[in-house]
């Protein structure tokens, strides 16, 4: 199913933050803190300084993005408009919707990167050629 999503549907969100002297905890709960069900989660660590990473879109997946340590920009393109978010604090949340194409870049020094995922990992839900992303979105 193809969808008309754009990078304003893609938006910070601030997560709940329980503080305290000792430390502070963010605690996410699918449908109340991130907008779907969340079936995966994977995290990017011991990210080389000046790796890009994604660089791919998801026919279906949808992502909540969390700097959990560190800094990291995110590139975010619809094939229309173009922004640059970037994630430094543990408790924003960068929601992504399905059909937006990302690249992750300027990793800080031990930059944890977590995502949170409505979906399972699959090969087939990738759109990994740029030119495959424009005929995709342009066929909807
Ligand atoms: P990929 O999603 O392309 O990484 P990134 O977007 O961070 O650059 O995944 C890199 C490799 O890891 C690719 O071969 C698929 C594999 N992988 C899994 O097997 N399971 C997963 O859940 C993820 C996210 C990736």
């Amino acid at each position: 199913m193809k969808k008309e999503n754009s990078v304003y549907d893609c938006v910070i969100r601030e997560l709940p933050k329980i503080h305290n002297r000792a430390g502070n905890i963010t605690a996410l709960t699918s449908n109340i803190h991130i907008p779907f069900g969340i079936e995966r989660v994977y995290y990017l660590y011991d990210v080389p300084g000046g790796s890009v990473r994604g660089g791919h879109a998801h026919k279906e997946m949808e992502a909540l993005l969390v700097a959990a340590s560190g800094s990291f920009d995110v590139l975010l393109d619809d094939g229309v408009n173009k922004k640059i978010v970037n994630l430094n604090r543990p408790y924003y949340g960068l929601y992504i919707t399905s059909g937006v194409w990302r690249e992750l870049l300027n990793f800080s020094s031990g930059a944890i990167c977590i995502v949170l995922a409505s979906r399972k990992y699959s090969e087939e839900d990738y759109i990994r050629e740029y030119s495959e992303f424009k005929s995709y979105i342009h066929e909807s």
